[in-house]
């Protein structure tokens, strides 16, 4: 295993700076991309919706991906190391870090493992004439309840269970044959077979129609703030930051490498995929609207309900829709195991480094910790409230709050934003100056504040 040059002792390192842009797009682009923009972006304006999207972009998610490369490959360690190395006192803010992670990869898991059993079940369109009943009476069994409340899945285990071990498997073979080996091989085979389902989903007959309702832009959307709390949360989840993932990564690239330009290729191909996502999916939804006699708003359903009730009716429905569902189920686990990976990297590392167990120690007891919860609670019939609630409270509030806190700790507590800026200077695509710190010492917490209250707001209500 290679090491990076000035890390410590027997620490790994991406072979190349290719790898490691693979591997962090491959943590980008997931479960969040192909069900959760489409459905957000259409509730939030359609296509003007891009505007606050990009707006959110520039100003949020790419300045604090720079600052998480910042932090992890100068101080070359996990979060809780990283911050720590920055000041003892911040170390916190990596734990809290590592947290989220643990949380986000206990139920991102369960839904990784309904997508996979749904690639199994569309070789012979398993969920039969009405998949808004086979999924929530059949696959969660929730229609006998109270009865059946806590009723465990033993299929949904099992699919759990595979997910898990393959992924702690992947994690344990190391940073660069394990993670970047992986995303090497699944990364260019998600592309090209996402690329082959938006193109045949154009062809649909009624493709157009959905694409209208996509991009009909809703420009009075923009003075309503939810719309912007919308467009902030959608793209922290999506891009992976703030969260120690992208801390991590970077914490293992070589020393010199131009860490600007790697942020801005991750970030706009994740935004890309997501909007060749929207691409996508609005197509179906609008051949699907046709078939069913019904208009575009009825045919959409969001979070869960997209990918595994409308994507079944919808393939379903179409000819040679088995080939179809297995590649579209096929593509959602591909996506959803090299973000996966990276969540559980990010507590591996945390709990291996502050404990001196080494990276495979880290990541058996971390990764087992996490799945052993994971197996637990999930594959029960109460599991999707959970997750629902887990997933709210999670991305809309604590992510988001956290990612303030730390924009202020660092820039006003820490005053180490200048240092920072230098680190990112030193090889660069481009100097980041004082555009970039207005951002993260001021803009972006201002916004997220915000955003945080917005959301407990409506959680509540
Ligand atoms: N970015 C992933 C998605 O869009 O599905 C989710 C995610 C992965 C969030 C890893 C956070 C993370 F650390």
């Amino acid at each position: 295993i290679e090491t990076a040059s000035g890390g410590s002792g027997d620490r790994q390192a991406f072979s190349s700076r290719s790898v490691f842009i693979l591997a962090a797009i491959g943590s980008a682009v997931g479960l969040g991309n192909i069900w959760r923009y489409p459905y957000v972006a259409y509730e939030s304006g359609g296509g003007a919706f891009l505007v606050p999207y990009l707006v959110a972009l520039l100003t949020a998610a790419i300045p604090l991906l720079f600052l998480d490369y910042a932090l992890g490959h100068k101080f070359r360690g996990s979060s809780p190391l990283s911050y720590s190395r920055l000041r003892r006192w911040l170390e916190p803010l990596g734990w809290v870090q590592v947290l989220l992670c643990f949380a986000i990869s206990a139920y991102y898991a369960v839904v990784l493992a309904w997508a996979l059993r749904y690639f199994l079940l569309s070789f012979t369109l398993g969920w039969g004439k009405d998949s808004e009943a086979f999924f929530f009476g059949d696959f969660l069994s929730l229609d006998e309840t109270p009865k059946a409340i806590g009723t465990y899945d033993p299929g949904t285990f099992a699919a759990l269970a595979l997910i898990w071990v393959v992924c702690i498997g992947v994690v344990l073979f190391g940073i660069d044959r394990g993670i970047g080996g992986v995303n090497k091989v699944l990364l260019p085979t998600l592309f090209a077979a996402f690329v082959a389902l938006v193109v045949r989903a154009l062809f649909l007959e009624g493709a157009m129609a959905g694409l209208d309702a996509f991009f009909s832009p809703n420009w009075g959307a923009l003075k309503d703030p939810a719309v912007w709390v919308a467009a902030y949360g959608q793209v922290f989840f999506s891009t992976s930051v703030a969260i120690g993932a992208m801390l991590t990564y970077a914490s293992y690239l070589k020393l010199r490498t131009n860490l600007t330009g790697s942020g801005l290729v991750v970030a706009f191909s994740n935004a890309s995929f997501e909007v060749l996502a929207g691409i996508g999916v609005f197509a179906c939804i609008g051949f699907l609207a046709g078939q069913q006699g019904v208009g575009v708003d009825e045919a959409v359903a969001g979070g869960p309900g997209l990918a595994f009730v409308v994507f079944p009716a919808l393939i379903s429905e179409m000819p040679f829709g088995q080939f179809f569902g297995v590649l579209f189920f096929g593509c959602l686990v591909v996506a959803g195991v090299t973000s996966l990976v990276s969540l559980i990297q990010v507590v591996g590392a945390g709990v291996g480094e502050k404990f001196g167990m080494g990276h495979r120690a880290g990541t058996l007891v971390a990764g087992g910790a996490t799945a052993a919860i994971s197996l637990v609670f999930f594959p029960t019939s109460s599991g999707l409230m959970v997750l629902d609630v887990v997933d709210n409270w999670v991305n809309n509030v604590m992510l988001v709050g956290f990612a303030a806190i730390s924009c202020l700790l660092v820039a006003w507590g820490a005053r180490a934003l200048p240092r920072l800026a230098h680190h990112l200077n030193a090889v660069g695509s481009f100097p980041v100056g004082w555009f970039w710190m207005l951002c993260v010492g001021v803009l972006t917490p201002a916004v997220l504040v915000y955003t945080v209250y917005r959301g407990i707001v409506t959680l509540q209500a």
